[in-house]
């Protein structure tokens, strides 16, 4: 087997996760960055996510006898380094010509879970060369097309994925202007359509997708799980109605996330939902969290109010346009570095610790 391109790769100096966005715009075509940066409407949930961990405040304690603390975890029984996940992002041949590969190589060699997007410009065999051996998950958009969806689940079990993601808030797309002002479309970027004969190849996934992501409903989860044999996590919970629901209909993980902001603009921030959502849940699966964690306090503050795997998305993306794996490296070891600090000067000597923290909110729980 030869080795895979991963084209230019440099570690990426980071100072911190925000200031990445500026540098990757440098580097990325506008109708690209539009497309990763954006969010719908006017943007009010996106900001919602990145400012509503201002309303969060962790309680610390001292005294605590810790030194060197661990951040090391498992999910659904894979071990990892750091409680982070790739969030499921698409396209990543946008933002380095590697793609999925460096995101994927960068998340093996930081020892953190990966996500790959149904959306992904490398096929699922072509990243489960560089993803063998490591923790990873697959992201599915419901076709229309259920040999498709089919193929798809396949190709994620022999690719060794851990979970099936499913997607549940993007039944369309979210308005979003940028796209419009640079005519940018995603179209053509997307490699997942090879080597599965729908008719349409070339057409673009749009039309493969647009019907039943209309018509998601609960059935779907036992359906996927009984063809996939592998757990269903449902991405894209707000509300613990639908956490509870979804769980009584057979999902394996709730994944709370607003998609960062792309598809309905006026919900809360993430952050603001998870505390209800992990209270019904109640432990009875494990709980993903995304949505505008940029530091390493907001990765405490999300396992604090009941996550068990936190997700980055549109940082790695930067660090990989700027650096390809070695730059998705460089964001998360700079994201551990700060979340080792978080822990020290939260008196958290492990994971369990931080989940047991108190913390303070000024939103309803
Ligand atoms: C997006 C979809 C494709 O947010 O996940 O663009």
């Amino acid at each position: 087997m030869t080795e895979p391109d991963f084209g230019n790769v440099q570690p990426v100096d980071v100072l911190n996760l925000k200031s990445l966005e500026k540098r990757a715009e440098a580097v990325i075509g506008r109708g690209e960055f539009g497309y990763i940066v954006e969010a719908a409407d006017d943007g009010y949930t996106k900001w919602r996510n990145m400012n509503a961990f201002k309303d969060v405040h962790m309680l610390p304690r001292v005294l605590q006898n810790v030194e060197n603390p661990d951040q090391s975890t498992t999910f659904l029984g894979e071990k990892l380094s750091s409680p982070l996940l790739t969030a499921p992002i698409a396209g990543n041949s946008l933002a380095h010509p590697s793609g999925e590969l460096g995101l994927a190589k960068g998340a093996k060699e930081a020892g953190i879970m990966m996500a790959q997007s149904t959306f992904a410009s490398k096929t699922i065999a072509e990243t489960a060369q560089v993803s063998a051996g490591a923790p990873y998950m697959f992201q599915l958009y419901m076709p229309k097309d259920w040999g498709y969806c089919q193929y798809l689940l396949d190709e994620a079990r022999q690719a060794n994925a851990r979970a099936i993601i499913l997607t549940a808030d993007s039944t369309l797309g979210g308005y979003r202007e940028m796209d419009i002002m640079n005519h940018y479309h995603l179209k053509g970027k997307i490699a997942n359509l090879a080597g599965y004969n729908t008719g349409e190849s070339g057409a673009g996934a749009g039309s493969l997708f647009k019907e039943s992501m209309q018509k998601l409903n609960l059935g779907l989860i036992e359906k996927l799980a009984n063809y996939a044999q592998l757990p269903i996590i449902i991405k894209g919970i707000q509300t613990p109605e639908d956490a509870d629901a979804a769980i009584k209909a057979g999902a394996a993980g709730i994944y709370v996330s607003n998609h960062g902001g792309r598809q309905l603009d006026g919900a809360p921030g993430s952050i603001e939902c998870l505390p209800a959502i992990a209270k019904v849940v109640d432990h009875r699966v494990p709980v993903i969290f995304d949505g505008g964690v940029q530091r390493g306090t907001h990765v405490l503050k999300a396992l604090a109010l009941g996550a068990d795997l936190v997700g980055v998305g549109r940082p790695f993306s930067y660090g990989l346009a700027l650096g390809g794996w070695q730059g998705v490296k460089s964001v998360a070891d700079h994201l551990k570095m700060e979340i080792y600090i978080a822990m020290q000067l939260t008196g958290c000597q492990t994971i369990e610790d931080v989940k047991k923290m108190q913390c303070t909110t000024s939103f309803e729980i």
